[in-house]
């Protein structure tokens, strides 16, 4: 199966590394605008195979949509990322101009492909990617839940003082420091609700922790993060590259679910070949239920700022 990451910066050279080290794919193209840099980055990790024990091709080409013909799944991580103190809404104006031309060239190229968009800010860049290209709504997902809910699982690891495998937890809504609505209700230790474990303040602290994991990590490293975020995304490409059926809040776009339409933004789906299998409808708590509508509503004013 043959996979493209177009940006070969931090976030799109993570994202292949994870892939390639998870030895499912046969080819990763790597594709940049910036002269020789994908072709750069795909040697340097195509010189970790033998140490890392995969198989993957990874090849790099500088803006050569030609190169990615075929491409079963596309992720599409361009565009500028947010320096400190600024939101990822600020990056609408540049992004959105980036991810419709990428896209409409990935898709020239690759009509059946399936797009994951990563791109901030990202729940309006994937409803874009919807209102601008013909795919099925299943074709395009948006990556941002998966990443949220890790650093939520980070989160609440670090609250039980337990190991993160013990804990599981979820977050929906939109991929914004206010917009995310981490489902600490939940959230659970070996099954056990994290409640048992930990005072309703501590599960606030975790909450607002987990809201502010990207801006956090852009205040220390003078950068948005990519070791996770290449992670989650390599997580859903392999859930649909290898039909795996499995469940991640994605940024998908929504028609009357959860009571919400007209908009892409965070909810459980199941990933498999088709890429979005279904949407999962879940009970929410009263007071989950109002955070994603109001995480809708923050959503909205950011789609209204795209010029569709
Ligand atoms: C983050 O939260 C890249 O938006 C991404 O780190």
């Amino acid at each position: 199966m043959k996979i493209t990451v177009v940006g070969a910066g931090a976030v799109g050279a993570s994202c292949a590394e994870y892939i390639a080290i998870k030895d499912f794919a046969s080819e990763v193209v790597l594709l940049d605008i910036k002269e020789g840099f994908a072709e750069g980055k795909a040697m340097d990790l195509m010189q970790t195979a033998s140490l890392n024990n995969f198989d993957t091709k990874i090849t790099g080409t500088t803006n050569d949509y030609s190169k990615t013909a075929n491409s079963s799944i596309c992720v599409v991580t361009s565009g500028i990322p947010r320096k400190p103190g600024m939101t990822r809404e600020e990056l609408i104006g540049i992004n959105a101009g980036i991810v419709k031309t990428v896209t409409s060239n990935l898709i020239k190229y690759s009509p059946e492909t399936i797009l994951i968009i990563v791109s901030n800010p990202m729940d309006s860049m994937t409803y874009l990617v919807h209102k601008t290209t013909d795919l099925p709504k299943n074709k395009i997902i948006g990556m941002g839940g998966a990443l949220d809910s890790a650093r939520f699982k980070y989160r609440l690891a670090e609250a039980l003082n337990a190991p993160i495998s013990d804990v599981d937890g979820m977050v929906i809504g939109g991929h914004s420091d206010v917009g995310m609505v981490p489902l600490t209700s939940n959230a659970t230790r070996n099954s056990i609700n994290v409640s048992e474990f930990v005072s309703k303040e501590r599960l606030e602290k975790v909450k607002q922790d987990t809201k502010v994991g990207g801006a956090t990590l852009t205040k220390l490293l003078g950068t948005s993060a990519w070791y996770a975020p290449g992670a989650a995304v390599s997580g859903l490409v392999q859930a649909i590259a290898c039909d795996q059926k499995k469940m991640f809040p994605c940024s998908v776009l929504l028609d009357g679910e959860y009571g919400l339409n007209d908009l892409s933004i965070g909810v459980p789906v199941i990933l498999g070949k088709n890429g979005i299998e279904e949407i999962v409808k879940i009970e929410l708590s009263e007071a989950d239920m109002k955070h994603l509508h109001e995480s809708a509503e923050g959503v909205k004013k950011t789609n209204n700022l795209l010029a569709l």
